[in-house]
This record gives structure tokens, C-alpha cells and sequence, in this order.
């Protein structure tokens, strides 16, 4: 039997817009695990957390002031216990997010590195002398373009910290090895409290150029991905695999593949590794097929390919791939792609009902980055029923619903066959029977123009997936005998079938029977 986090889907939670108990209007552990059953529904091998740590929110929870602790906001270290328990008990796996390369400016760690130069804690954190002119120490950007520099001057002690992201995340100096040991202390802390695997945030920041060299005129970059990042990384890894059966999965945010697969090299680095390229891909039969190809292609042969288009950081598959009104089909025939791709999907909440992004009006704005509208809360209930919190809450929610709130909730699609919700949960069904979509070989497929066809093979138990991309119906004629065993059509009957006309955006999954 193959590892758990091969076998079947990770379904990403963003906590504050999960499910909220007690009325504040921000999602809570308590309402996580009053909707397991939701969880259960969709087979789901784990289920990822972003950030419930104690934070100030700066970053919504990637702003970590404590790494041991559930800020009381989503409740409390008991909770986190009990909410591992109920998954366990339901053999879903739990994965927490871990973020390593930075913490919060409200961490004691950064207050005391702040208070002196002499401090203890000074070098835990990357300070420095600004330029002769005055400015920041060297040319490197916030990740976020409405930040600027990646560097603040803190007039106390006269110097510039770094930050990778916003000023209220200053970025941990991993040269300094005290650094890397309370790091490590920290991973050790959750997964011998039974949390099963760690996401790495932004794995790619955890090692910069040591000279702090400018990016300008160098043709590489020096604020990510250096060398040292491998080193660090199994250093990671030799911790996490003091204890058995555990996962790292690594956002490594770098849009080169094969910078992104050296992180999953040699059986000591990473399990899965996020690719980003794929998440970037235009809406093009040509270009998945490339991307799948080339993975399948550069990485070594135990490397298991992890998929993934939407998360937390990007707008939502339905609204990406709109394109004039074809984005609640499209993420729908998503559902069936990652299903059926060789390696383990990742389903960010709300997918498996086709949410697009909600509408957020300027004056609910509150990322920094422009992330809200792919955050707004899940719709439990129609709002008719359950009143605006649509059973997300019963208070004033964090951000706004989606605007079909009450076609889209999970009650209303639960009772339609036909709707999103009932095919992701069909296609669940499909992988935890089907050895072939688990861990069976794949091979892509020569198809009509438009048209993304692959085979599943294990055993006596051959598959055959296709999905049309493209703007024209076309003919998917398989050699052999086939049955069709789930469209994303709601309307195509099921039947044996010889010459299939895929709808555009339609995908499908078929049986062969050889001969
Ligand atoms: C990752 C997270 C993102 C966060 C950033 C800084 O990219 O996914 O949400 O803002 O890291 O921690």
C-alpha cells in the first residue's frame, strides 16, 4: 500500500473562512470540526490548515507571534488536539502550515532583536546599514507590490531590517544555526503532538545570497532560491523523519521547473513539491500537456508529482478561466483532471462547489495583495434560510459572500446530483476504488485539436481520461470498448460508448475493455 499522501486528495482549509462557532465572524477550529463530515463526503486523504497560530493579522496568520500556541481567534491548543482526534478517528490526515522563513514584528523573538544591537536575539533577524545615499541596504522588493522595498529603517537602532513580504514580517536570518535549531524545536513541538505533516511556507525565501548582493545587473536572483536552500531543507526533512509516516510539502514558488524538482531530489528533501507552474497555465490543451509531460519528463522517477490550481494566494479556478462564462464548467472539468492526473491532488475549499471569487467593494478591502476575493467564506446554507451568513456565520463575516451564495451552498448542491459538489464527490469515489487512478502508470495521449487525453494503467484496470479545452466539440475515439464512467456534463447519459463528442469544457473519465 503506498503512502497516505500518494493515495488520495489534501483539501486546503483557510480557516478564517471555513466555518465560524461562535458568531465573531471569522471561521474557528470549532466550526471546522462541527463540518467534518463535509470532509469525509470528499475522501479526502488530509486536510491542510492554513495558519492558526497567535498572530496579529497583518498577513491573516502567515504573521506567526507564537509557534506553539492556537491564537484564541480560532480557538485553543485543546481544540487544535481535539480537532487531530476527530480527523484521525475519520482517517483523514491533518497537516499544518509552517512558516519558517519569517515571523511577526510581535513575535519576542523580533521584539528583542528590535530593543538593542547588543541584543541576544539581534542576529536572528537580517539587519543592516542602510546604503551611502541613505536608502535601503541593497535593491530587493517585498513580494508584494504595494509594499516596495523589502527593507524598513527602525530609527531606534539605526538600522534596516528585512522583510520578504510585509514590514509586520521580518525575515529570519536561517545563516545564523540558533535560528535553524528553535526552528526545527518548533516542528518537532507539532508532530509530537500527532499532526501528521508540515506545508512549508515559501520554502523558495529560506536562503538568500549571504553577501546580500542586488538583484540588478546579476542574472540571477539573490533574495531566493540559493544554493544553501537544499541544505536547509534536508536539515528540515532529517527532523521530520524522527517521526514515521509524516509529509513536507513545500510551496516553492518559483516558476522554472527545474529549480522547482531540485527541492524534490534525492529522497531527502521534500515529498511534494507545489509547481507553480502549472497554477499559471492558460486555459490550452497544448500547454497542460507540456507541463505534465515535462514533469513527468525532469524529475527523477521517485518523485511524485503533486497538482494543484488554486489555493489562498490566487483568484479561483471558475473566475480564472471564466473567459466570457465558461468558468463554472471549467472548474468542473478541473475536478476531473486532478483526479485523474498521476499524483495527488490539492483542492482548495471551495472548489468542490465551483466558487468564483466574491466581489469585495473597496471599503471591505483588507489584504494588502489583492487575495480577498478568492478568501470569502464558504456557503453552508442558503442565505433565504440560514440568513447573509449563509450558515458561515451568525454574525457580520470577515469578508463578503460570493454573490450566488444561495445556488452555490453546500446544502443546495448536496441535494442536486447534478451539481459541482456532487461530481467532485463522485470523482473522490472513483480514485479511493481505482488503483489505475491512484497509482496506476499514466500516458498522454495523441487527441483532436483542443483536446487533453491520457491513459491510467494498473493491472487489468485501464482508464482513459480526456478533457476538451477547447471552443469546438470533438470526437474522443477510443480503439476499444469503453464505458463511460463519470462526464462533467450532468446531461450525457451514462452508456457504453464508441465514438464520444466531448463538449468544449466537458471532461470525462472511460473504462476500456481492451479488444
Ligand atoms: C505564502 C502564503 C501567503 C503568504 C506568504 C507570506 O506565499 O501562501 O499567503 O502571504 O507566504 O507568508
Amino acid at each position: 500500500m503506498s503512502e497516505w499522501w500518494r493515495r488520495g486528495a489534501v483539501y486546503q482549509v483557510y480557516p478564517r473562512s471555513f466555518a465560524d462557532s461562535d458568531g465573531d465572524g471569522v471561521g474557528d477550529l470549532r466550526g471546522l470540526r462541527a463540518h467534518l463530515d463535509h470532509l469525509v463526503e470528499l475522501s479526502v486523504a488530509a486536510v491542510w490548515l492554513s495558519p492558526v497560530f497567535p498572530s496579529p493579522m497583518a498577513d491573516f496568520g502567515y504573521d506567526v507571534a507564537d509557534h506553539c500556541d492556537v491564537d484564541p481567534l480560532f480557538g485553543t491548543l485543546a481544540d487544535l488536539d481535539d480537532l487531530v482526534a476527530d480527523c484521525h478517528a475519520r482517517g483523514i490526515r491533518v497537516v499544518l502550515d509552517w512558516v519558517p522563513n519569517h515571523t511577526s514584528d510581535q513575535h519576542p523573538w523580533f521584539r528583542a532583536s528590535r530593543s538593542s544591537r547588543e541584543d541576544p536575539r539581534r542576529d536572528w533577524y537580517v539587519w543592516r546599514d542602510g546604503a551611502p545615499d541613505g536608502g535601503p541596504p541593497n535593491d530587493w522588493r517585498s513580494e508584494f507590490a504595494a509594499v516596495g522595498p523589502a527593507w524598513t529603517y527602525d530609527e531606534p537602532t539605526g538600522q534596516w531590517y528585512l522583510h520578504s513580504y510585509t514590514p509586520q514580517q521580518p525575515d529570519l536570518d536561517w545563516e545564523n544555526p540558533e535560528v535553524e535549531a528553535a526552528m526545527h524545536d518548533t516542528i518537532r513541538f507539532w508532530l509530537a503532538r500527532g499532526v501528521d505533516g508540515l506545508r512549508i511556507d515559501a520554502l523558495q525565501r529560506l536562503a538568500k545570497d549571504p553577501l546580500l548582493r542586488s538583484n540588478a545587473g546579476s542574472d540571477r536572483r539573490h533574495d531566493q532560491d540559493w544554493r544553501t536552500a537544499h541544505e536547509r531543507l534536508r536539515g528540515i526533512r532529517r527532523v521530520v523523519d524522527e517521526f514515521p509516516d509524516r509529509m513536507v510539502v513545500g510551496e516553492v514558488y518559483l516558476l522554472d521547473l527545474r529549480r522547482v524538482l531540485a527541492y524534490l531530489a534525492g529522497g531527502d528533501q521534500l515529498h511534494l513539491a507545489h509547481n507553480f507552474v502549472f497554477v499559471h497555465l492558460p486555459w490550452d490543451a497544448g500547454a497542460f500537456r507540456t507541463a505534465i509531460e515535462e514533469f513527468e519528463a525532469q524529475a527523477e522517477p521517485e518523485a511524485w508529482p503533486a497538482w494543484f490550481l488554486g489555493n489562498h494566494d490566487h483568484p479561483r479556478i471558475a473566475t480564472r478561466y471564466d473567459d466570457g462564462g465558461h468558468g463554472p464548467a471549467r472548474a468542473r472539468a478541473v475536478a476531473l483532471l486532478l483526479t485523474a492526473l498521476r499524483g495527488t491532488p490539492f483542492l482548495y475549499q471551495g472548489d468542490e462547489l465551483g466558487l468564483p471569487d466574491a466581489v469585495v467593494p473597496p471599503d471591505r478591502v483588507v489584504d494588502v495583495d489583492g487575495r480577498d476575493p478568492e478568501r470569502a467564506p464558504i456557503p453552508w446554507r442558503p442565505p433565504s434560510v440560514a440568513g447573509p451568513g449563509a450558515g458561515f456565520t451568525t454574525g457580520e463575516p470577515w469578508l463578503p459572500l460570493v454573490a450566488d451564495a444561495e445556488r452555490l451552498c453546500v446544502e443546495r448542491q448536496a441535494a442536486d446530483p447534478a451539481s459541482t459538489l456532487s461530481l467532485v464527490r463522485r470523482l473522490a469515489a472513483l480514485r479511493t476504488a481505482s488503483p489505475a487512478l491512484q497509482a496506476g502508470r499514466q500516458r498522454m495521449l495523441d487527441a483532436a485539436p483542443g483536446v487533453l487525453a491520457w491513459l491510467r494503467e494498473d493491472g487489468d484496470e485501464r482508464l482513459l481520461a480526456a478533457v476538451n479545452l477547447g471552443l469546438e466539440p470533438r470526437t474522443l475515439a477510443p480503439d476499444e470498448e469503453a464505458t463511460l464512467l463519470v462526464s462533467t456534463d450532468p446531461a450525457r447519459p451514462s452508456s457504453a460508448v464508441r465514438d464520444l463528442v466531448l463538449q468544449p469544457d466537458e471532461a470525462v473519465l472511460l473504462r476500456l475493455h481492451g479488444g
